[in-house]
């Protein structure tokens, strides 16, 4: 069941993480358009709805009906004003650099109807230093999913002070609609919960390798068997993207200039090399390129 006053969710950004997020909310019934200014990008999402959803049919784990409508119900915009015009609802998915963010976020304040709720999906820059370019910041908020969105449960949503208790109320709801569960912090901090946990848990990591205390490998067999973790940090940096993992610590330090928060040497030695993780078929792991 779709939350009453929202319809229309557009997704912004349809990369690992959006591609996932806009078929999640497909799947809810929401109507949706997903946009990328790289058309490859968008060309590939499109690819893996049309195979996931018949991927999700002969596994048994949807219905024909369900798979049929989740697919009428999500299209692939290139245009921003197209995709956005007439959403209630926006979750941007783009990069995560501050200055692309505020300039899609000023945009899409005048693209979107003035009741369409924006909310981003960053991994840690907060909704207060987006709401400022918009003239709607009780309605601009973080809603954070987790890699890979169609499986991963839980999203963190984050009231800022701008925020209306409405807003962090229906996107709450539109969570729940989703068959995710949404967990609500009072206050903005960098890295919400989850990253913040993981931060700690992946900078120890990258120290010992960095250190050359164990490899990569062999600090996920750790993880993974002796903690119970689906999947080590390093294999899990390979899932999100290592690129990912290299801006955000860039980020970081350059706000802070604090030296322990720069990118770590293997970090950055992946990064130069373009070997981010399954996305590029190679990280601190080998993949199938389709991986
Ligand atoms: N996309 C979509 N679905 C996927 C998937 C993917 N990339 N990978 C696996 N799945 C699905 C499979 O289809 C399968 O679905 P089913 O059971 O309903 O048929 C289910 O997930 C289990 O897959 P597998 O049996 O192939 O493999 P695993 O049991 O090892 O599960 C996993 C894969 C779900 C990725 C699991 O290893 C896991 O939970 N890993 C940890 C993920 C994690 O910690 N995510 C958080 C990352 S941090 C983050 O996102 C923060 C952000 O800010 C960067």
């Amino acid at each position: 069941m779709t939350v009453p006053g929202i319809n229309n969710v557009c997704v912004v950004g349809a990369g690992n993480m959006g591609h996932q997020i806009a078929l999640s909310a497909a799947l809810a019934g929401y109507r949706v358009k997903c946009t990328d200014n790289q058309t490859a990008a968008l060309a590939k999402a499109e690819q893996f709805a049309d195979t996931w959803l018949p991927g999700r049919v002969a596994k048994g784990k949807l219905s024909e009906e369900a798979a049929k409508a989740a697919r009428a119900n999500i299209s692939f915009v290139p245009g921003l004003e197209e995709a956005a015009g007439d959403a209630d609802m926006v979750i941007e998915a783009v990069l995560e650099k501050l200055e692309l963010k505020r300039d899609i976020f000023a945009r899409l304040d005048r693209i979107c109807p003035p009741h369409a709720i924006l909310a981003t999906n960053s991994s840690f820059i907060v909704s207060s230093k987006l709401k400022d370019v918009t003239g709607r910041p009780d309605r601009v908020c973080n809603m954070h999913f987790f890699n890979p969105a169609l499986v991963m449960k839980v999203v963190e949503v984050v009231r800022g002070p701008h925020v209306s208790e409405q807003t962090a109320q229906t996107v709450m709801e539109v969570c729940r609609s989703m068959g995710k569960t949404p967990v609500l912090l009072h206050k903005e901090i960098y890295g919400f919960l989850v990253n913040r946990i993981l931060a700690a848990l992946t900078h120890e990591a990258l120290f010992l390798a960095d250190m050359g205390i164990a490899s990569p490998a062999d600090i996920d067999a750790a993880v993974e068997g002796a903690l119970g973790h689906p999947m080590g940090p390093f294999r899990l940096m390979d899932l999100t993207g290592i690129d990912l993992s290299y801006y955000i610590a860039t980020e970081r330090y350059q706000e802070t200039m604090d030296p322990a928060q720069k990118p770590s040497p293997t970090v950055v030695e992946k990064y130069v090399k373009g070997e981010w993780g399954r996305k590029t078929g190679r990280g601190f792991y080998e993949y199938d390129r389709k991986a």
